[in-house]
């Protein structure tokens, strides 16, 4: 007999993939992010079972997989199934006990694009599970159950970002997050700008070693000094002169690294007044002090990134590009005058494509809500 009861209507959930306006790679390091959640999701329909297996099937991909609640050890199994299976056992482990169900999954959001398609996976299976199973979970708990998942089942040591604005994230607005108190600020978007969104269409792998490599660095620096500064938990705590102070005997490489980290971390609080005080032109050059130090400092963008930002200067009407997300591929993010944005997708595609032989897809995309049970 079958467990499944799919000819009842499914309840359906939406999670939004998102863009990181400025603060990058210091979500890990107790730092402060202002992405914004956009307007492409991922779905999930969920139909209960009544018993402790979950089948869950993907419109992306042709398999469909099973997994049994009661042997939640199963490893990972490098599949892309993993973001869905570790939110599951996260929820377990946590003691929440979950119902069976199946699950079918639907996104928009581009894989490997930067855009957390990821984040997106994680949080609308977290929010079907938990409907399904009739828990109340504080959406805050959610973000870093989803994390968890990532970062022990997926093995990806990613931050709190990108779940956290999946969950918390408003339309027509960016949101400051300090990833330490997990205190927000919701700060509103000037309608006369566009957020344009272009993929270089070379994919990133984040569960790949340089990722987690960064981290180590940025671990490896806070370890050197906190020897010197005792109140330094993380880079974070550390102000620019302290490093240039304390920081002569760091490998050069991991000097640098931490020198991205404490300067993002100031460019992401001027962006959040210059915003306030709708100084978009102040934005746009911290997006581009932003990504110069993600490619000097950090190294992690890639010369289509760079090709990609480059462009966009060239075109009137562009107050800042960045890549935006992890690097190694993916997109840039770009804060174009509505006027100019028809301008601005013809010059882009037509140049990139000419120098890369690639063609971008660009996506204009606006602020959007978080994650939501839809009809
Ligand atoms: C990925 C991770 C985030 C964050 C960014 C870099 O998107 O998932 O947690 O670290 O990279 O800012």
């Amino acid at each position: 007999m079958s467990q499944t009861l799919n000819d009842s209507a499914p309840r359906k959930f939406r999670a939004p993939g998102r863009v990181n306006l400025i603060g990058e790679h210091t979500d890990y390091n107790d730092g402060f992010v202002m992405p914004a959640a956009i307007n492409l999701s991922v779905f999930v329909s969920i139909w209960p079972r009544d018993d402790r297996k979950l089948q869950i099937k993907s419109e992306s991909f042709d398999d469909e997989i099973e997994f049994d609640l009661d042997q939640q050890n199963r490893p990972s199994e490098h599949h892309w199934s993993d973001y869905a299976v570790g939110v599951a056992v996260m929820l377990e482990r946590a003691g929440h006990r979950l119902r069976g169900a199946r699950l079918e999954l639907r996104g928009e959001v581009p894989l490997g694009s930067g855009l957390s398609s990821s984040a997106a996976v994680e949080v609308a299976t977290a929010c079907a599970l938990v409907a399904n199973s009739n828990l109340t979970i504080d959406r805050r708990e959610l973000a870093l159950l989803c994390q968890r998942a990532e970062n022990e089942y997926v093995g990806a040591r990613v931050g709190i970002m990108d779940q956290f604005v999946s969950l918390f994230g408003k339309e027509q607005s960016a949101l400051l997050l300090d990833c330490r108190s997990l205190d927000y600020k919701l700060l509103p978007l000037p309608d006369t700008v566009n957020l344009v969104i272009c993929n270089t269409m070379v994919k990133h792998a984040l569960a790949s070693g340089a990722y987690n490599e960064r981290r180590a660095q940025c671990e490896a620096g806070v370890k050197h000094l906190a020897q010197f500064l005792p109140n330094v938990r993380a880079l974070r705590d550390v102000m620019l002169a302290q490093l240039e102070q304390y920081g002569r005997d760091l490998p050069e490489v991991v000097y640098r690294r931490c020198r991205h980290v404490i300067s993002e971390n100031a460019r992401v609080l001027s962006a959040g007044e210059a915003l306030a005080q709708h100084d978009l032109h102040r934005f746009g050059e911290l997006m581009a002090a932003s990504h110069r130090s993600l490619r000097d400092d950090y190294e992690v963008s890639s010369e289509e990134l760079d090709l990609m930002v480059e462009l966009a200067n060239k075109v009137a009407g562009v107050y800042g590009a960045r890549m935006t997300g992890g690097g190694f591929g993916g997109s840039t993010v770009n804060l174009v005058d509505v006027e100019k944005v028809e301008e601005f997708k013809r010059y882009i595609a037509s140049e990139y494509e000419r120098i890369t032989k690639l063609r971008p897809e660009i996506y204009v995309c606006e602020a959007s809500n978080g994650a939501e049970e839809i009809q």
